[in-house]
């Protein structure tokens, strides 16, 4: 695995080659500071082309986010380009998962993000599973507060407020848990390491909204539509940390997690600690609508012929 990831083709600031020759400077300021802002997308063999999930969509929220990091990436369409490119160079046959990034490849001094050069890179790697979660996830509400929009906005995807996530995740697994679920910092639900929460009362579909110094997730927007598409009642709103071990059913949702059901919360079980009605159904849709399985979704997929 390790090989083949260190083997594929990279880009690197306009030029491709094998991901273990691609390299910066160790004084690089992204390296230096956090200073950069990326994304992950995924591709889905259906065991005849790959199927990139909300290419566009990964790529706007790039392109904005770096924008309001004071950082230019390459046009949406550029950076499509690059991703489709890297998909034709090395033909995976399996899942992947696309990293591109946009940081400061500048090597000055100082920690600013004007009058930083700019670079971008883009690599791909196979990815099946995030969480081994079909016996659902122990999650613990973490004793570290997500960071606030006026501090390190969430929403940017910042390199640097990965530390944030990491902090929270590795204290649950330090603690025997699978993941961790942050509060923000006004004490309200926010979200996990890496995911966007939500959680099922009375049939009710609920998920913290975009205030609540949450990433604004591309899956959380493809739960609506799935639920609205089936009926479910959707609501954005706060949610207090008690209702959490209230819920019916609470699950995670992201590119990486896809949909992964939680069974218990601070050693609280969830429901009957199997995947909830709602959580079933939805996680069904998800995985029809991105393997192309589902005909009103396929406009969310950009295949790829390899
Ligand atoms: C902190 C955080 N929240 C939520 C998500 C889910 O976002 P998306 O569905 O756009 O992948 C991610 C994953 O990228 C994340 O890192």
């Amino acid at each position: 695995m390790t090989d083949l990831v260190n083997t594929t083709l990279a880009y690197l600031n306009g030029t491709w080659k094998p991901l273990n020759e691609c390299q910066v400077p160790v004084n690089t300021h992204a390296f230096q500071y956090g200073t950069g802002c990326f994304e992950g997308i995924r591709g889905y063999w259906n065991g005849q082309h790959l199927n990139l999930l909300f290419l566009h969509e990964h790529f706007e929220r790039l392109h904005a986010n770096a924008n309001m990091l004071l950082m230019r990436a390459p046009s949406v369409s550029e950076m499509n380009e690059i991703a489709i490119q890297a998909i034709r160079a090395n033909a995976p046959k399996h899942n992947v998962y696309l990293r591109p990034m946009v940081f400061k490849k500048g090597t000055g001094l100082g920690p600013v993000l004007v009058n930083v050069p700019d670079g971008f890179l883009l690599y791909i790697q196979p990815l099946d599973q995030y969480f081994a979660a079909e016996k659902g996830l122990n999650v613990c509400v973490s004793s570290w507060r997500r960071i606030a929009d006026n501090a390190l906005p969430a929403r940017t995807k910042a390199t640097g407020g990965y530390l944030n996530s990491a902090l929270a995740k590795s204290e649950a697994m330090i603690n025997g848990y699978d993941e961790a679920v942050f509060l923000n910092d006004r004490g309200q639900v926010c979200e996990g390491s890496a995911e966007n929460i939500f959680i099922v009362r009375d049939g009710v579909l609920i998920t913290p909204d975009r205030t609540a110094d949450i990433l604004e997730g591309i899956t959380r927007k493809a739960i609506f539509q799935l639920a609205k598409d089936r009926g479910i009642a959707y609501v954005e709103r706060p949610i207090a940390r008690t209702e959490l071990y209230l819920a019916d059913e609470i699950f995670l949702v992201g590119t990486g997690c896809q949909v992964a059901f939680v069974r218990s919360v601070d050693k609280r079980v969830i429901g009957d600690g199997s995947k909830g009605a709602i959580t079933t159904r939805l996680h069904q849709a998800y995985e029809d609508a991105v393997y192309g399985r589902n005909e009103a979704y396929r406009h969310w997929l950009t295949q790829v012929v390899c």
